[in-house]
């Protein structure tokens, strides 16, 4: 088999970039590691590791009111975080970029809040047909509340919502539109700015999930003119358990507070409570210090970064992976939206996928297998769920070769 090789691209050097990420050198099952499953979550550079562990070992303390030199220290730390957020998806201001725990817990703020204060009997929700879970039922829960809809934005055979259906959809009820900005399963990267645009002349504000976008291009916020951004932090060479949401400033400040606590207020008595201002108002409790200056430290990592060279080098191993499969017997791409960021959604004839994938595992490929959490779409292609190895900038050409030389050893298994 001659391997289809796209052309290098010169400005990206990935096999160096690899060497910043311990945790690629290793074996697995007595195999080197190929790490295929970078939707799930990416892995973290030594500047992302070191940042959280000097964290923890210079400064670590709690933020914003204590009287010493270590709180002021971690105060600073987790309040330039934000600043780094704010220049990262370009937020107009460092007030509408608050804190949560990932993309999944910025849309039930925003579900929680901003959509159950708004809904009414009747309304309407409009939700991708590709959506995560994490993007379908908070709009559920909400709209249950409510006695309003949740109706899914219909998706074409190759993976791409049709708009058509779209804008037949968009009428009087409808209250928002939730999409992703890309897919976490299939790969497809929507027309967002089109969609937004649709929406607003309809009066109709749009929340994005981000999660799969940020580790593959840059995302500003006022040139998609967005209402809403949500995103992890570990998707995006950070740490787990932080997050963001963006949101326009009309929004966030007539929206009512979430969760209670202390940082979220401004004063308190028992006749009455008044709010702190944004963004704390969204945030009660202690925050993930840490993994905001991982979050942080992420950022910064890939401010060193050329991400038009990257994304290149992503659709260049992309390219080289759908020449690969044409010479793999059995082998049927689920998804095959003409734009879409590296990921690669398939079947293998006459195996189970999560069969395949065991059998990729003791290889030392990691791809991930089922539903995606996108049960939804499945349903939509007839499938209960799909092989998906999913690529990042530290993957190289000779890993897309280890996963077909993979593929074909668990084929004669089949
Ligand atoms: N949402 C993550 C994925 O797509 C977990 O794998």
């Amino acid at each position: 088999m001659t391997p289809a090789r796209a052309p290098a691209v010169a400005a990206f050097d990935a096999g160096r970039l690899r060497a910043q990420f311990p945790i690629l050198a290793q074996q697995v099952n007595g195999k080197p590691l190929v790490y295929l499953d970078n939707a799930a979550t990416t892995q973290k550079p030594v500047a992302v590791i070191e940042a959280i562990a000097s964290y923890y070992r210079e400064i670590n303390s709690n933020v914003h009111r204590g009287a010493h030199a270590l709180s002021d220290r971690a105060t600073s730390a987790f309040e330039g975080a934000r600043d780094a957020v704010c220049r990262f998806i370009n937020s107009p201001s460092r007030e509408q970029v608050i804190w949560t725990r990932g993309t999944t817990e910025s849309i039930n703020l925003v579900a929680a809040t901003f959509a159950r204060s708004r809904l009414r009997a009747g309304d309407e929700i409009l939700v991708s047909g590709l959506a995560h879970h994490s993007n379908i039922v908070p709009w559920q829960l909400a709209a249950e509340a409510a006695g309003a809809k949740v109706v899914s934005i219909p998706v074409t055979d190759d993976a791409r919502l049709d708009l058509e259906a779209f804008a037949r959809l968009l009428g009087e009820r409808t209250r928002l539109v939730a999409l992703e900005h890309v897919s976490n399963a299939m790969g497809t990267v929507h027309p967002v700015e089109r969609i937004i645009a649709m929406a607003h002349a309809a009066g109709v504000p749009v929340l994005l999930d981000g999660a799969q976008a940020v580790g593959h291009m840059p995302v500003d916020v006022q040139a998609l003119d967005c209402d809403f951004y949500a995103f992890s932090g570990h998707k995006m060479f950070g740490p787990t358990g932080i997050g963001v949401l963006y949101g326009k400033r009309e929004w966030l400040e007539s929206m009512p507070p979430w969760q209670g606590g202390g940082e979220m207020i401004e004063t308190v008595s028992f006749e009455g409570t008044r709010y702190a201002a944004l963004p704390y108002r969204f945030e009660a409790g202690t925050p993930h210090i840490a993994g905001a200056v991982g979050l942080g430290a992420a950022i910064e990592w890939l401010a060193g970064i050329d991400r038009a060279a990257a994304t290149a080098h992503e659709d260049a191993l992309l390219a080289h992976a759908l020449e690969l499969a044409r010479e793999l017997p059995g082998f049927r791409l689920v998804g095959s939206a003409p734009h879409k960021v590296a990921v690669l959604s398939f079947l293998l004839e006459g195996g189970h996928p999560q069969d395949v994938g065991t059998l990729l595992d003791q290889q030392g490929v990691a791809v991930r297998t089922g539903h995606h959490c996108a049960q939804p779409l499945m349903a939509r292609f007839g499938v209960p769920g799909t092989i998906r190895a999913s690529f990042s900038l530290y993957n190289t050409h000779a890993e897309v070769e280890g996963l077909f030389a993979a593929l074909h050893k668990v084929r004669s298994f089949l």
